[in-house]
């Protein structure tokens, strides 16, 4: 799946009908912006949120699955009598052992097309080929083990190098044109500068702190699923279709979750396998991923290898830009890597063309991860741009402000709010990049060499259609309920801050209720869109509530607006008032609704995708960053480290600046993992992967992280949403990478074009950073 098919399917998840955005709405009060402390925090502090392993209950049982060792074949047979005879087992489950489970064929997205289960064949190391179920955990683990599995062997390809044979361009497996423009052979032939060179990114895997989990319950008719989803309404959606119930008969419940990078937003088989054995034994069951299982089963960054042409004129005119890249998939699913989700618009070249392959391998199905396509492909772009500035004796940030545009030259309009030149004027300015030397190995500090990169970075923007119920209470709170749910990032706390703003209710009597698919729909956590998506369906059933709290003042008996026009009256700081008299004078509304016997003024909430939105019709929407890396090269010791970050990000109004700060460093962490540490590892003999653990599988941790400084421009963008708010769940993370590998080529004078940047890879610069 693409990122558009991506995006498209958040904006087609319901009919609703489109509520455009109102540019001419006043502005918002303090509370949005403010740095509020997550509503959630002290739940979460201590030990109170309930995530989906912490869910248990009367009569729980525990499933394990059964791996596949091997990378391709057919199972001959499944040898569980071991297994059956040991103390506490239930139920082994296998092919032909198990409850119907189907195809998702209809709405939503599965993450494997594939039930778990389905036939007899093997694809990939660590596929399940059965799953034991039993009284303990330990029992389970034990008698999982104690599955014999006798395969048929057959051949199988987990090579890195992305070289394979393809068929012509635009046949049936051959590179697919992504983008096209002008005339980019001839224009690159004839270009005095060139710069021709291949990017490849490694596998990397989600590796949230909370692992997958299922906690399936049937109770005869309907299953509820605890689940740990980035979407619990399209998790709801496929699992009716997988299970074959109808919707109604499926709740999938999220309340807290403990991150998922994009590997939670569809589901795995494991929740079908949890719910199979639930209905199969009438008994609750607990399914809890390894981590090790995080690394087969449940998704990660394919692979990439990216050949960039660049063609400029001397004096610095891009006049050809072609990106061909490839990466892998698995047997079973098409997963493309949009690597050129950003190419197309982020720079003005009148030449231009991106093709995509792809090409299988025997690995589990690759699935988005944090910036999906966008994140590697920045990383070979900005890299190939960091290198043309070199030739052409330029600086790289003023190379990339002579080639800004504020028209997206493929789509041919106009960005709807594009600051890319602010965040780097903003960036250099934070940065100190004017005292940047160009020549390698120039800027010292004491032993260490300084090396300083620079680069863009560009993340979609949209909004999807969504479902809010706004509640005024009588007991003087409100609460707001909501189908989507908080990864961790603060959805919980901007609604709050959203109904303050509307309403003057303080945030801490404000119940904000998410992470459950029986809610009024709402978006996924996903593609940085749940923000814009889900606010202005909150305002709109705050407005509504509201309206519906103004009509009790003015109509009921003993009030004292009684007989006012309700037009004339307003809410705030909790109270309802005329227009134009001091809150102080108004009436707090919990005494309102008691007066008229209510227990509450409720709204319910509606609004629109982007896609549907006739004023966005003429616009291209898009976040824009970016990032400024310092990184010490110790050439004595072969040492380096990341030492100072800049991030400025244009990402629309920021609705809470110390949750916005949270993410965009938090993606400037994962970004030096990217940059110096994460490659997941497939033996090559059988295909495991063999660092498939946080000692071997490096991520980067606090002794990793340097002193970071995150700036927002804080510009709304009108198109999105009343306050202007776009996503930034992502955009944190592109342009980190090339930014480091650009930073340790003006440190040691060495290009690494292939991610992670290795100290293999620097122990020939020691020589030339003395020679330097
Ligand atoms: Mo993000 S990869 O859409 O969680």
């Amino acid at each position: 799946m693409t990122y558009e098919e991506f995006v498209e399917f958040i904006g087609t998840q319901d009919g609703a009908a489109p509520k455009a955005a109102n540019p001419a709405a006043p502005p918002p009060s303090a509370i949005i912006g403010a740095g509020v402390p997550r509503i959630d925090g002290p739940l979460k502090t201590t030990g109170s949120a309930m995530y989906a392993s912490d869910y248990n209950f009367p009569g729980l049982v525990y499933a394990v699955p059964v791996r596949a060792t091997l990378s391709s074949g057919t199972i001959r047979h499944i040898d569980t009598s071991a297994a059956e005879a040991m103390p506490g087992v239930l139920l082994v489950l296998q092919h032909g052992k198990i409850m119907p489970l189907y195809r998702n064929a209809s709405g939503g997205r599965n993450s494997e097309n594939r039930p778990p289960f389905e036939d007899d064949s093997v694809a990939y190391w660590g596929q399940y080929v059965a799953a034991v179920v039993a009284q303990t955990f330990e029992q389970a683990q034990a008698a999982a083990s104690a599955v014999k599995v006798i395969y048929d062997p057959g051949t199988f390809n987990v090579s890195p190098l992305l070289s394979d044979a393809l068929a012509p361009e635009g046949q049936p497996g051959g590179p697919q044109v992504m983008s096209h423009r002008g005339d980019t052979d001839s224009a690159f032939a004839s270009a005095p500068v060139k710069v021709d060179e291949t990017y490849i990114t490694p596998v990397e895997t989600h590796n949230p702190m909370e692992m997958h989990a299922t906690v399936a319950v049937w109770d005869g008719q309907g299953y509820t699923l605890y689940e740990t989803s980035q979407g619990v309404m399209n998790h709801q959606n496929v699992m009716s279709q997988v299970l074959g119930v109808p919707q109604e008969n499926v709740e999938v419940i999220s309340r807290f979750i403990g991150s998922g990078f994009g590997g939670k937003l569809f589901p795995w088989p494991h929740s079908a396998v949890a719910a199979a054995a639930a209905r199969q034994l009438n008994r609750p069951v607990k399914l809890t991923l390894t981590r090790q299982m995080m690394f087969t089963n449940s998704g990660h960054r394919p692979r990439t290898q990216q050949r960039i042409r660049l063609g400029a004129s001397a004096d610095g005119k891009l006049l050809s830009l072609q990106q061909d890249y490839r990466n892998h998939t698995s047997l079973g699913d098409d997963i493309r890597e949009n690597c050129g989700e950003a190419t197309p618009f982020l720079y003005s070249t009148a030449n231009l063309k991106v093709t995509s392959a792809l090409v299988r391998r025997n690995v589990g199905t690759p699935t988005p991860m944090r910036g999906p396509g966008a994140v590697p492909g920045l990383f070979a772009l900005e890299s190939a741009m960091d290198e043309l500035a070199i030739k052409l004796r330029k600086d790289p940030v003023e190379l990339r402000l002579s080639l800004d545009t504020l028209i997206d030259e493929e789509k041919n309009k106009p960005f709807s709010s594009r600051h890319l030149k602010e965040c780097l004027q903003v960036g250099a300015e934070k940065f100190g990049w004017s005292r940047r030397t160009p020549e390698v190995g120039s800027m010292r500090k004491g032993d260490l060499i300084l090396g300083w990169g620079v680069a863009a970075a560009s993340w979609g923007a949209n909004r999807g259609v969504c479902q809010a119920t706004v509640s005024l209470l009588s007991d003087g709170r409100a609460r707001v309920s909501c189908g989507t749910q908080d990864i961790g990032t603060g959805s919980y706390t901007v609604i709050a801050q959203v109904i303050t703003d509307k309403t003057g209710i303080p945030v801490d009597k404000i119940d904000v209720v998410l992470g459950s698919s029986s809610l009024p729909p709402g978006p996924m956590s996903g593609g940085s869109t749940a923000t814009s998506t889900f606010l202005p369906a909150v305002l709109d059933g705050a407005n509504a509530a509201i309206k519906v709290l103004l009509n009790v003042a003015a109509h009921t008996k003993g009030s004292p607006l009684q007989g006012q026009d309700p037009g004339s009256l307003t809410m705030t700081a909790g109270r309802v008032h005329a227009k134009g008299s001091p809150a102080a004078s108004g009436v707090p509304f919990p005494e309102l609704l008691k007066l008229a016997n209510l227990s509450s003024a409720r709204g319910d909430g509606k609004s629109g995708g982007l896609g549907a939105d006739p004023k966005a019709r003429d616009f291209s929407t898009h976040s824009f960053g970016a990032q400024f890396v310092e990184v010490e090269w110790d050439p004595g010791i072969a040492r380096l480290r990341v030492s100072r970050v800049v991030s400025v990000i244009d990402g629309g109004r920021i609705m809470n600046q110390r949750m916005a700060t949270n993410q965009v460093a938090g993606a400037v962490v994962m970004g030096i993992g990217m940059g110096l540490f994460e490659e997941t590892i497939y033996d090559q003999r059988d295909g495991h992967p063999i660092n498939d653990n946080f000692a071997d599988y490096l991520v980067a941790t606090n002794a990793d992280a340097p002193q970071i400084d995150v700036h927002f421009l804080d510009i709304p963008d009108p198109l999105l949403n009343e306050y202007g708010a776009r996503g930034i769940g992502e955009i944190g993370l592109a342009g980190i990478a090339p930014a480091i590998t650009s930073a340790v080529y003006h440190a040691t004078g060495v290009r690494v074009r292939e991610l992670p940047v290795r100290v293999e890879d620097l122990l020939m610069a020691e020589h030339r950073s003395d020679r330097a």
